[in-house]
């Protein structure tokens, strides 16, 4: 058993192990200052006040660790990236910056497509590796829990390459990892002008071979102008339902698509990006299961819309942020910068930043009842900071190097 002792403050304790945050409970994330944390082998046992400490553990089989008044928080949870891919897309980040649009370099066949080239020529070692090195960076992030998806294949042999890789990723890493297929993230090369033909082999082929093997736990389609219309959505969906297969979609990220509607009807878990959006968008997602998971660091990095993160919470809604981690449109996982992002450019709070950031990423990743805040019997995934003057300090000073030590699954992460 740890004893940590002397904790400045222990932030996201949740004692009613709400599934999700919605509207209003975003605004508290349970703290307690000067307090202790007992975790035993993977779990989080118990926790008080420093006053309590004597009466509440009595055991002394316990390693104690002094942190100094060091704060501790629960793992972020990351519940959209795309880190499987090879090399990077550095020039086409140039090409931005001389004026084209996301759309154009598309078209151009740059894009997703240029990362499925190079996918195609990198061996699934090396791949591994290069992803293994991205978990690593956001590990030390702060991140305990990741979502990546498939989508630099485009055809059968390389999105199951893919998939294998994340499977050994999650074999491998102490951080929880969850699998999305997305073999409808854009057409493949082969099918250039044919795209119905993809969105068959899509369904006839990829998603039984991804079924049968098990080697994804959701399915995402890119849903948007340019991309996949609901229809083919929809046609996706059903044939990934058969395999158990739960949406999490990729909308309205370049346009009002229609994708959150086919997201809602399908019962997504999640529907990501949202950036355009009007009011019936935000009433579809009303009383539903699905949460909408909004990008911030998507938006700064490519210059897109914020979405409207405020509306939603006003509404009753919960939001979820994600780093959405990939070679094209947001180059990094750091979900500490994502939580002062959403504050800064989408006037969250920090409490609803850490919220968003925490639990309900972990609800959109299907991850709720074992990560996302500090509760007892949950799995032991936190970090330590230094001191803080203050909640708000942290996600302010968003680039001051403030997180000491991070825990994975009660193991010293190094
Ligand atoms: O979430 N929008 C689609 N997919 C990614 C971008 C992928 C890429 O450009 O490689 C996204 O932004
Ligand atoms: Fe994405």
């Amino acid at each position: 058993m740890m004893l940590f002792t002397n904790i400045g403050a222990l932030v996201g304790i949740d004692e009613s192990t709400m599934e999700r945050k919605q509207g209003a409970e975003m605004n508290s994330l349970g703290i307690l200052h000067n307090a202790w944390l007992l975790v035993d082998g993977e779990r989080i046992v118990d926790y008080g006040a420093m006053s309590s400490l004597e009466k509440s553990t009595e055991t002394d089989d316990r390693q104690t660790t002094d942190v100094g008044g060091g704060w501790i928080f629960p793992s972020f949870c990351d519940s959209h990236t795309h880190i499987v891919y090879a090399g990077n897309r550095a020039t086409e980040w140039l090409d931005k910056i001389n004026g084209l649009s996301y759309e154009e370099i598309g078209k151009r066949g740059g894009g997703i497509l240029n990362s499925a080239d190079l996918l195609h020529n990198t061996t699934e070692e090396e791949l591994y590796s290069q992803a293994m090195t991205r978990v690593d960076e956001m590990i030390c992030k702060g991140t305990g829990a990741i979502e990546i998806k498939s989508g630099y294949g485009l055809n059968t042999e390389d999105e199951l390459k893919m998939l294998r890789v994340i499977q050994r990723i999650k074999q491998t890493t102490k951080a929880e990892i969850k699998s999305t297929f997305l073999g409808a993230h854009a057409v493949g090369r082969k099918y250039a002008d044919r795209q119905s033909e993809y969105v068959d082999l899509v369904c006839n082929e990829m998603i039984p071979e991804v079924g049968r093997k098990q080697l994804a736990d959701y399915v995402d389609v890119f849903c948007d102008k340019g991309y996949f219309t609901p229809e083919e959505t929809e046609k996706i969906l059903e044939a990934a339902e058969k395999y158990g297969l739960v949406p999490k979609i990729h909308a309205n990220e370049l346009a009002v698509s229609g994708g959150v509607q086919v997201g809602v009807k399908h019962n997504a878990l999640s529907v990501d990006h949202l950036e355009n959006t009007t009011s019936v968008e935000f009433n579809a997602l009303k009383g539903t299961r699905t949460m909408p998971t909004l990008l911030p660091g998507c938006s700064f990095f490519s210059n897109l819309p914020y979405a409207n993160a405020k509306t939603m919470i006003a509404m009753g809604l919960g939001v979820a942020l994600a780093s959405d981690y990939n070679p094209g449109s947001s180059p990094f996982g750091d979900m500490r910068f994502v939580a002062s992002l959403a504050c800064i450019r989408m006037r969250l709070t920090p409490e609803q930043a850490l919220n968003a950031t925490t639990i309900n990423g972990a609800y959109a990743m299907g991850l709720n009842s074992t990560v996302g805040t500090i509760t007892r019997g949950k799995i032991a995934n936190f970090y330590i900071t230094a001191p803080l003057p203050s909640l708000e300090f942290y996600l302010y000073a968003h680039h001051t190097p403030l997180i000491r030590e991070v825990y994975l699954k009660g193991e010293k992460y190094e």
